[in-house]
């Protein structure tokens, strides 16, 4: 047995060497070899992978367990919200894979949680013109880039860029953590619209300022979080030696920063262990996948690295559907309504695919409902276009549909052209052994996350919708 084993080893070894020997030129050895070729399944992957510098991804240092404390019980909380109804995991659901199975997220005139929350009533009510991104992996280092369009990041180095503009605050550790403060701020997300009261029918002191009143909310916020007694310990616990009156949104935004990083980091995927160099972490369907992905699909034009993105912006013609965004409304321009270039325009952020498969719908507006689209999307987004079934999203969403010529012209013509299959078009095998590659990227400590919800709040306020 072991004598036939080094038998086979020496065989293929010298199949190895055979080019050089044969004096055949060099390049026949970086060939792509079949899977019955000379270099096995994994020597090829391997190499592939390290060309790519696709290595282990840097987990985020851990964070201060108090701090955690504290910002697991606000992300949590709905009192933050100006009505008290709504939390951040109303739509990062961590049992909804951090988001909402939603195509386009329900904020404020909403009720019920992930894919039952629907508009309450007749209650004014107006979609956000996005799909709620998952929240995995924000507290890695690198990840500087927040928002399908990226009009929020930076590092503590550059400093923080948002939609505050100069109100923006700068002593932030993390990108992640200056996102925080943001959502409380739109009364359509989480602060509410004006006469609206709040659960308990009490006026909503937030309401009647404008969305551009960064500083006004935030103060407001904080002295919702300070007010309640159960929030003292948390506090003095998180920042100890910061008297209440030096609190501010900026300690709130940091606390909810670290709850996400130590809670939603997820790089223990069958991938990671890979990568670590454990040959049978994945199979041998999602090694070929991964050859497509890192080869002849040309994924790793955009979904690059050990987290597969790029956090670069690119249009792959997503089919315009939903609400869309601003001015452009139905359409919505991603990135060019921030830079106003047209160059820009229906470009969005190349997303991560780690636990892509907990974060159905897909895109930027939800606009596929199964992964194994959204991926044929990408390999003939003409085709994709011409035949988009609307009704896989939402009812209320699915009329909302922009295809006429001028509008499908306009999404090809700026095409990316870094989308590119090389040679025959994948065939129905290989787009299979991707889609066994991207299940590979699954964490499965993100499938239950039931031990994240407190058993109560500190304001009392109710954890069910
Ligand atoms: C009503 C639903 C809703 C609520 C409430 C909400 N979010 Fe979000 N979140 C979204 C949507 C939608 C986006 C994407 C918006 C966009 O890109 O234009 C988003 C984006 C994010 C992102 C950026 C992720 C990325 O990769 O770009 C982070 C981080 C985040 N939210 C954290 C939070 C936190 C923390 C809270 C609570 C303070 C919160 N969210 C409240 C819907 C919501
Ligand atoms: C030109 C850059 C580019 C290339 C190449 C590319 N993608 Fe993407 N991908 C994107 C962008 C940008 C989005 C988001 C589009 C949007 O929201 O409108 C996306 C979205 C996705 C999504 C949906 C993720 C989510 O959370 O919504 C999947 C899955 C995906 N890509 C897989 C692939 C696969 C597999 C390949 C190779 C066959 C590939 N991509 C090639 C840029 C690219």
């Amino acid at each position: 047995m072991m004598l036939t084993l080094t038998k086979i080893k020496t065989a293929s070894r010298r199949l190895i060497l055979l080019p050089l020997l044969t004096g055949l030129p060099l390049s026949a050895l970086s060939a792509p070899a079949t899977e019955h070729g000379s270099r096995s399944l994994d020597q090829q992957l391997r190499a592939r992978l390290n060309n790519h510098n696709v290595t282990q991804v840097t987990p985020p240092p851990s964070q201060p367990p108090a701090l955690v404390a504290l910002g697991r019980n606000l992300f949590f909380e709905k009192e933050i919200s100006g009505r008290r109804n709504i939390s951040c995991a109303t739509c990062h659901n961590p049992l909804l894979g951090s988001a909402d199975g939603q195509s386009q997220s329900r904020g404020q005139g909403a009720i019920g949680l992930g894919p039952a929350r629907r508009q309450n009533g007749d209650e004014y009510f107006q979609f956000l013109p996005r799909n709620t991104p998952s929240l995995w992996n924000r507290g890695v280092a690198q990840w500087t880039t927040m928002f399908w369009d990226g009009r929020l990041g930076g590092t503590p180095e550059t400093g923080f860029f948002s939609p505050a503009g100069a109100a923006t605050p700068q002593n932030f550790s993390s990108a992640l953590a200056a996102f925080t403060i943001i959502p409380v701020t739109p009364d359509e997300e989480m602060r509410g619209f004006p006469g609206q009261t709040d659960i308990f029918g009490q006026a909503n002191e937030m309401s009647e300022l404008g969305n551009e009143d960064f500083v006004q909310i935030w103060d407001l916020v904080t002295a919702r979080v300070t007010a309640h007694d159960g929030y003292n310990d948390l506090l003095a616990n998180a920042f100890p030696g910061v008297p209440e009156s030096e609190l501010d949104i900026s300690h709130i935004g940091e606390a909810i920063g670290a709850f996400m990083t130590d809670e939603f980091t997820a790089l223990n995927s069958p991938f990671d262990l890979y990568l670590k160099g454990n040959n049978k972490a994945l199979s041998k369907r999602a090694k070929r996948g991964a050859l497509l992905f890192y080869g002849r699909a040309n994924c790793v034009n955009c979904h690059s690295g050990g987290l597969q993105t790029d956090l670069d912006f690119h249009n792959i013609a997503a089919p315009q559907v939903g609400t869309g965004r601003g001015d452009a409304a139905p359409l919505d321009l991603g990135r060019g309504a921030i830079t106003q270039d047209p160059a820009d325009n229906f470009k969005f952020r190349t997303p991560s695919l780690r636990n892509v498969e907990l974060e159905a719908p897909y895109f930027h507006n939800g606009a596929y409902a199964k992964l194994a689209d959204a991926v044929r999307h990408h390999l003939d987004p003409q085709t994709s276009l011409a035949n988009y079934d609307a009704t896989q999203i939402e009812p209320e969403l699915s009329g909302m549909f922009v295809n006429d010529a001028d509008t499908i012209n306009t999404l090809l013509t700026t095409l990316s052209p870094k989308l590119s299959v090389s040679g025959d078009p994948l065939s129905e095998r290989e787009i299979n052994q991707i889609l066994a590659f991207l299940s590979a990227l699954t964490d499965p400590g993100s499938l239950n996350k039931l031990n994240v919800v407190p058993d109560q709040l500190p304001s009392g306020l109710s954890l069910a919708d």
